[in-house]
């Protein structure tokens, strides 16, 4: 069986992870050194979020380089040395790749090569047509010869024209330019974005999902193909029906895809009992593995999401063993294994992202899931570097939260994600077991998973390998555990 298909892949937030030089923002070499940190907990596989050059108008989503790294996080070399560690170590790496847009200030929109990108005619001094952007406000801009650009995200960010051939030959040409570097694979921002629907279509549902982007991914599937080491690539797709989602991953494209209404369930029994059978259906229908998400770099983190302080925490470390006892693949985002809470009094003068930014402050954005990581010690910048300061300050009461001192407590949320990824096994099915209301209880190849939701307790059948948190005969609420199968 492909790796990929019950992998535990862990994200790295390359501006938040480990910062080598001091200069308060993460970088490559600062994330080869704490490799080993992966290798502990005993991930497959690592997803670099973009660490290309870019103006940083949306945290690197915005490449204006795709085939070299940003001098803030490195060089060309950093890079082949962080591939090279991360492979010695037995753990695989998935780069970004950004198709929907280009930054502007990426040479082609630079030079004003408008065929590359989607122009069209203004109505009057209106923009073309009503679509908004994701971050808020008109997803269309005016140069100021008054023309007219997309961009379905930041005016940084300006679409792509995908129906020009020579975008399609400059993308496939930089996959092969990352797979010879030795890359295991791509995630895939933004995959549903790449073709437009008739401008001129209204009232319209969403600028996403149009069927002709298929075409694309089985080209790129083919190019995968061609390299030894089963290259995988993982699409973000949202804001569609799991059928929908799955046709990215049939056979002949791509392999995996994010699943997003995990990540969005509410704490609810029912509702996630149905999300996992919808998603099992969907991923079973063309034969790619399911996956599962609690957390990534743009979503409030599980722990302030399911709750607040003790029973949040309880609740994610629950939904975390939930996750990883279920068939395929998972994917963990950085600050996860530390049971880190989201940031929510970063103050307005540090908060970068356009979402904060375009909204006016409207929406408190995502910089409070991208606060650099604690690693040791007693204060702020927790070991992040050598430098005094990180570029999202850290809460002080992240002290009993880094890495050191969570290694040295045996019921601390790093040692249950360890424990867990370590014992999982791999599984590939999944069948439902009696249990009371508000009790989820299912066997896989590899145990016997319950997970109570708030139900009543339940008397467990066996004594459990794992749990999240202590349990005697019974199965307290907000708690999941594994037990042996059969
Ligand atoms: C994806 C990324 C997000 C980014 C957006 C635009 O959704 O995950 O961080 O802002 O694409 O590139």
């Amino acid at each position: 069986m492909e790796w990929w298909r019950t992998a535990v892949i862990y994200q790295i937030y390359p501006r938040s992870f480990a910062d080598s030089d001091g200069d308060g923002i993460g970088d490559l070499p600062g994330i080869t050194s704490r490799l080993p940190h992966l290798a502990d907990l005993g991930v497959d596989a690592l997803w670099l979020s973009p660490f290309y050059r870019s103006p940083m108008v949306d945290g690197g989503y915005d490449v204006s380089d795709y085939r070299d790294v940003d001098p803030v996080f490195g060089t060309l070399a950093d890079f082949d040395a962080l591939l090279a560690e991360a492979h010695r170590l037995n753990l695989r790496v998935i780069v970004d790749i950004v198709p929907n847009h280009t930054s502007s200030a990426h040479p082609w929109f630079a030079q004003g090569l408008r065929d590359r990108y989607v122009f069209a005619e203004g109505r009057g001094t209106d923009p073309p047509n009503a679509w908004q952007s994701a971050f808020g406000g008109p997803a269309w801009s005016r140069l100021p010869d008054g023309a007219w650009y997309l961009h379905s995200f930041d005016p940084g960010q300006p679409d792509l024209n995908w129906d020009n051939p020579q975008v399609r030959a400059e993308f496939a040409d930089i996959l092969h330019f990352w797979l010879s570097r030795g890359v295991d694979g791509f995630r895939v921002d933004v995959a549903h974005g790449l073709i437009k629907p008739d401008i001129s279509e209204i009232p319209l549902i969403s600028i996403f999902d149009q069927d002709r982007v298929h075409e694309i991914y089985r080209g790129w599937r083919k190019i995968l193909d061609e390299y030894p080491g089963e290259r995988m690539a993982v699409a973000e797709v949202f804001d569609t029906e799991p059928e929908r989602v799955a046709r990215y991953v049939a056979a002949d494209e791509l392999h995996q895809a994010f699943n997003f209404d995990f990540l969005e369930a509410p704490w609810d029994p029912a509702e996630l009992r149905r999300i996992i059978d919808a998603s099992l259906a969907a991923a079973a229908g063309v034969g790619a593995p399911p996956t599962w998400v609690i957390s990534n770099h743009d979503r409030r983190r599980p722990v302030t999401r399911f709750g607040d302080g003790v029973v949040g925490l309880r609740r994610a470390r629950a939904a975390a063993l939930l996750m990883l006892g279920l068939p395929g693949a998972a994917y963990v985002y950085q600050g996860e294994e530390l049971g880190l809470p989201e940031v929510l009094d970063l103050p307005d003068e540090v908060r970068t992202d356009p979402q904060w930014v375009r909204s006016g402050g409207a929406e408190p954005g995502r910089d409070g899931c991208r606060v650099p990581l604690p690693w040791e010690g007693d204060e702020p910048p927790f070991g992040f570097g050598p430098g005094e300061r990180a570029w999202l300050p850290m809460p002080p009461d992240w002290a009993g939260r880094t890495v050191a001192a969570q290694r040295a407590d045996p019921g601390s949320t790093l040692n249950l994600y360890r424990d867990a990824i370590r014992l999982r096994r791999p599984a590939t099915t999944l069948t439902w077991r009696p249990a009371p209301d508000g009790v989820l209880c299912f066997e896989t190849e590899g145990f016997l998973v319950a997970a109570n939701l708030g139900g009543s307790a339940f008397t467990l059948p066996r004594e459990p390998v794992l749990a999240s948190s202590p349990v005697g005969g019974t199965l307290p609420p907000d708690t999941t555990v594994w037990m042996e199968p059969g």
